[in-house]
């Protein structure tokens, strides 16, 4: 039995992991902003611990003692200053897992990672790989995931109100998807078994590539719309429809220009597909909740 720290216990990864962790029999800290949201995983045995990821006290007092970490970026769509914020956050985890001397991190990167410049968003990850690299004393292994199905249901108030699942991405260019529950089993895994040394990346690739015009077949067909298209927003119309539903302008700036990073190239798997890479949960196991939460929309 070890001693793990989970960030983003409540989130789409780190709610799994914890899960897994804790049925598998490991002493598990689930970390998060409120006690609250975490009570069901203090119920199911975890010690929650409270604080925000930008505190280098706060992170440094969660991983003092564990055996290894989770250790993932979380973003507030809506706040200002993303590349500041992310980075701000990415020193004080680098710095608390230095001072607490974490013998293991498996980090939550993204496909994209490898590329300094021309990724959008995907840059602040670039970063946080560059200063994860300066950590001697852990062995850190970068999980480099593609794009998360659970993005669609961003879509779905464009799908409603719009009549076309729209975005910047070119509609017939193959795209890695995955699962996030996907990313946590392979998270855990490694978590659990922490059989790798020095500095390693992974990529998950998700059970196959998609298009664009595909997952519009696919949206259409679980709500009930065959004949639902995709729409390819020129880069400046994403921004703004983005801003507009709520996201920073910096952020959806951002955003967009990582679909240009796709559109062209740049963010792109290293490895290749392969069995190692390839994981099983199909965009189908998506359905029931994307129609229930597309059906809710007024
Ligand atoms: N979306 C994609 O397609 C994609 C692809 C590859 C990689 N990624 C990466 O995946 C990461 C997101 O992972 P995820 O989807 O598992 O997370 P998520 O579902 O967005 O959850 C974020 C978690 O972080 C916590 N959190 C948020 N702000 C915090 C703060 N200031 N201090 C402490 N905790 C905070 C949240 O908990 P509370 O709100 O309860 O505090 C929640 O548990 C990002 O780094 C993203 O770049 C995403």
């Amino acid at each position: 039995m070890s001693d793990i720290a989970v960030m983003g216990a409540t989130g789409h990864t780190g709610s799994v992991i914890a899960r897994n962790l804790l049925a598998l029999g490991h002493r598990v800290r689930a970390m998060g902003r409120s006690a609250e949201r975490l009570d069901a995983l203090r119920q199911q045995g975890a010690q929650v611990i409270v604080g925000d990821c930008a505190d280098p006290a706060y992170l440094t007092r969660a991983f003092e003692g564990a055996d290894a970490v989770y250790a993932m970026m979380p973003f507030d769509p809506t706040a200002p200053g993303f590349m500041e914020l992310q980075r701000a956050q990415g020193w004080a985890m680098v710095e608390a897992l230095q001072a607490a001397r974490v013998p293991h991190v498996v980090a939550l990167s993204s496909l994209g990672a490898d590329q300094p410049t021309g990724t959008g968003v995907l840059t602040s990850l670039y970063e946080q790989e560059q200063r994860l690299r300066t950590l001697q004393q852990s062995h850190v292994l970068m999980l480099r995931p593609a794009m998360f199905f659970e993005g669609l249901f961003n879509l779905l108030p464009r799908v409603k109100y719009g009549g076309s699942l729209a975005d910047a991405f070119a509609p017939g260019l193959p795209i890695p998807m995955i699962a996030t529950r996907d990313v946590a089993h392979a998270a855990t895994g490694a978590l659990d078994q922490r059989n790798w040394t020095g500095h390693s990346v992974r990529e998950l690739l998700g059970p196959g590539d998609l298009s664009h015009d595909q997952l519009a077949a696919f949206v259409g067909g679980v709500i009930g719309q065959p004949a639902l298209a995709y729409q390819q927003l020129p880069y400046d119309d994403a921004a703004q429809g983005m801003a507009a539903a709520g996201i920073a302008p910096d952020l959806a700036r951002l955003l967009t220009e990582m679909a240009r990073g796709l559109n062209e190239g740049r963010v792109r798997s290293l490895e290749g597909r392969s069995a190692r890479n390839t994981t099983a949960t199909p965009l189908q196991s998506l359905a029931p909740a994307l129609k229930e939460v597309y059906e809710a929309l007024h």
